[in-house]
Formats: structure tokens, sequence, C-alpha cells
């Protein structure tokens, strides 16, 4: 056999080795959160703009402590932690774990710096690939992966959230592509009204009955997405697309949010005490971005809403969609899943709409994440359901420190599902439960109606 053949062929066995694809992973993961950090200066990096927020920095940190305690500390013998008293910094919540810096403190944290964060990166991705290469821990690895994906959109939020407090409204990347566009329906808007560019809603319809529920199968799953199970459903319709920042316009200008009618009664008391008149982020005709303030396309989704807000748009909405209300998490998931009667019989693609691309390392443009609207169920935001986020029946959560991820958390939140334009492609599926408090809105949060038929 030819030298080159026996290359290509070992090449191709080496790509579709498990262990080689898990690494590949790893290493694609990581290098993500890098290049989404990369703009920011150590100053950038290390402030906190509210507690729920934490700096970019302790992101980069905690995700690493992560694989040092979980994985190396644990597994890899002859491995010393890089610094024994790092642990206290960056320890998030695991209680099994110890003590740790109060979550309003991790802005404090002007050391260590920036570049020794990252060279401590170095040094535990130097040290877990032999371990991700062994094979034995594959799960844990997987539920490290997704952990610091997840991490990568707080990182992502955070600093954008961050960077806003600054009046100055500096910018981590140069304008995206879409923003031309968007500018253009700016340029229109302003000059003489446009007819809706946005498509009229369409319906996905369910024709009601039992539903199959969460994740089952090989494939990695949080464990707050299963057991599967059964569920009820009515009949009901999802909107086929996102309510759209014109559509929010529309709302404020019929007084939405002073018609206490349309509000929850936590809502409206949050929108009086905090003085809420539109959604985060939004001034004038313009939005601030992580490319700085930006004009606002009309016909792209709204986000940064919080559930106070969307359920007070459903309600309104209702006047113009005869029975339009927020989806339950169920009656989404049935619909993302292909189980919606006789118009739509395909699945929706979980890895289809506007998603995190293009943040790799040596990528010749990083994309700010901005919603851009499409017909995609996933991408552009994270949509809230009525659902609370409770256990399935049956759940368990899983065994040792890593139990306490997700049921910990079970109690006065929302499921969102989908996945918004800081997710990284690939990582969200039918099955995923988002959560967050109902009058947080600094994610990419945004709004699809559904309504009984
Ligand atoms: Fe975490």
């Amino acid at each position: 056999m030819p030298q080159s053949k026996r290359i290509e062929e070992t090449a191709a066995d080496a790509s579709r080795n498990p262990q080689h694809i898990l690494t590949q992973e790893y290493r694609r993961t990581r290098a993500v959160m890098e290049a989404v950090a990369a703009p920011l200066s150590d100053a950038d990096a290390t402030i906190q703009s509210m507690e729920d927020a934490s700096p970019a920095k302790w992101h980069l940190a905690h995700t690493t402590w992560f694989w040092e305690t979980f994985l190396l500390r644990e597994h890899a013998p002859e491995y010393h932690l890089y610094d024994e008293r790092w642990p206290f910094l960056f320890n998030s919540y695991y209680e099994a774990e110890g003590a740790r810096i109060s979550r309003f403190a991790r802005g404090m944290l002007s050391r260590p710096l920036l570049e020794e964060i990252l060279e401590w990166r170095r040094v535990v991705d130097a040290a877990m690939v032999p371990l991700i290469e062994s094979g034995a821990h594959d799960d844990l690895i997987r539920l490290g992966i997704a952990h610091e994906q997840q991490h990568i959109e707080l990182l992502l939020t955070d600093i954008k959230h961050a960077l806003f407090q600054n009046p100055l409204g500096p910018r981590m990347w140069s304008e995206g592509p879409d923003v031309p566009a968007a500018q253009a329906a700016h340029s229109a808007n302003t000059a003489t009204p446009e007819p809706t560019q946005a498509r009229e809603l369409g319906w996905h319809t369910h024709p009601g009955g039992v539903a199959l529920i969460g994740h089952d199968g090989p494939h990695f799953a949080f464990d707050n997405e299963g057991p599967r199970h059964r569920t009820l459903l009515e009949p009901f319709a999802l909107a086929d697309r996102l309510i759209t920042n014109r559509e929010w316009s529309e709302f404020i200008a019929d007084g939405g949010y002073e018609t206490a009618s349309l509000w929850l009664s936590d809502g409206l008391a949050w929108v009086r005490e905090q003085g809420i008149t539109a959604p985060l982020y939004w001034r004038g005709e313009d939005h601030f971005t992580h490319a700085g303030w930006q004009p606002r396309n009309p016909d792209a989704p709204v986000t940064h809403i919080s559930y106070y807000e969307a359920d007070a748009f459903a309600t309104w909405a209702a006047h113009h969609h005869k029975g339009a209300r927020l989806p339950t998490e169920f009656e989404w998931e049935a619909i993302a899943r292909g189980q919606d009667g006789a118009d739509t019989p395909a699945a929706h693609d979980p890895a289809g709409g506007n998603q995190l691309d293009n943040q790799l390392a040596g990528a010749a443009a990083p994309t700010p994440p901005i919603p851009k609207g499409g017909r995609d169920l996933f991408g552009d935001c994270w949509q809230f359901t009525r659902s609370a986020y409770l256990p399935y029946p049956r759940f368990a959560p899983a065994a040792g420190a890593v139990g306490e991820y997700n049921g910990k958390f079970m109690s006065g939140q929302f499921v969102l599902k989908g996945a918004s334009c800081a997710t990284m492609r690939g990582h969200s599926r039918p099955s995923y439960r988002n959560f967050f408090y109902p009058h947080q809105r600094w994610q990419f949060t945004g709004l699809r109606l559904a309504k009984d038929i």
C-alpha cells in the first residue's frame, strides 16, 4: 500500500475513533470560550455588573476548576492542584466542594490575572487530553463539555451586561454581517412607515393526545431532561416564528406596560418597582449589542424580555390571536420532535437557526450574537414556556457532587426551550430545559406564542 494511502486511512480511522471525537469536541469547546473572551482586556474580564452575572475571567477559571476538581483531582493521580487557594475562588455553588467566595465578590478578583488564568487553562488541557484518550470517564467528560458550552453563553450575556453599564458603549466586535441590513431597515423605518416585513404568524398544529416527553437514548443529556414520560396534551398550536421588535413596539404604543389587566400581580409590581418601559438594552430606535449601540431591526425577534413581560404580551396578543398564550414546555417539545399532526411531520433541526458560530480562534470574522429571525424552532432566542421548572416523574439527580448541577434549582423558575444566537450550535436538543427566574432578562430570551384550538 502506498505510504500516502496508509496515512489517509490512519487519519480516517482516527476521525472515527470515539475518544478522538471526544478530544476534538473538548478542544473545540475550550478554544471557543477563549476566542469569545479574546477581545477583552484584563479590566473588561474582571468587572461584575450584578450578582446574577459573573466576570468573564471567572467563567474562564470556573470551567477550568470543573475539569480540575471533578476529573483531574479524582482520576489523574499524578496531577497536583495548580494553586490550592483557587478552588475557594472558582467553586460556583457545589456545597459538596466546600466553602467559596460569595457570588457578588467575584468582581473583586483583580488577581489572579487574566494571563494567569489562561496559563492554568493550558496546564489543565495538557493533563486532560490523556485522560480523555483513556476512555474511562466519558460521561463526566461530556458533562464537562456541556458545562463549558453553557458558560460560553453566560460569558457572552454577562459581558454584554457589563459593557452596557459603560456610557461609552464599548464594543467587543465590530459590526457583524447582519448589521447593514438592520441599518437599512432602520433607515426605511425612520423615513416613511414600511409595511411589516416579517411574515404573518403561521401555526404548527397538534391534535392533542399522549406525547412522549424527555430525553431517552445513548446520547448526552443533563439529568433534568429525563426520564422520558407520557404527558397528555389538549389540541393546540405553536407559532411558526418568534415575536418581533416591531410587534413589541406596538405593544408599548398600545400602553402595554401601563395596562394592569395584562399583567400577573408579581409582574406588575416588578414593572412599577423597576420602572420598566421596554426590553432590556432598548434606547430609542437602537439597542445595545456586542458591537456596541446599533439600530434595531424591527423585523428581528424581540429579545431580553422577562417572563413577566412575555406573559403580559401573550395576554395582549389574545386580542389579535384568539386563545393566545405562552406554550407549555411539553407542547414546545412535542412540536420540536415532529409530533405535530399532518402539516409538518418532520422533526425540527436542533442545530438549525441562528446560533453561535464562527467564534473559533482564527475565524475571519467573529459574529456578534444578534437575533435575526427565521423559520427555525431553534436559534435566535430562548423561548419562555409557562411551565414551572420541576422534576419529571421518577427524576433522580446524578450521583455525587455533580448531582447539584440541576435538581437543587427546581424552585420558583420557569422553563425555556430552544437555543439562542449565543448558544454553541449542537449544544441544545428538543428535551433541553433552560431555566430562569421570572424577572431575569439579561439572557437572549424571546417569545413564541401558542394558542388553544
Ligand atoms: Fe458552572
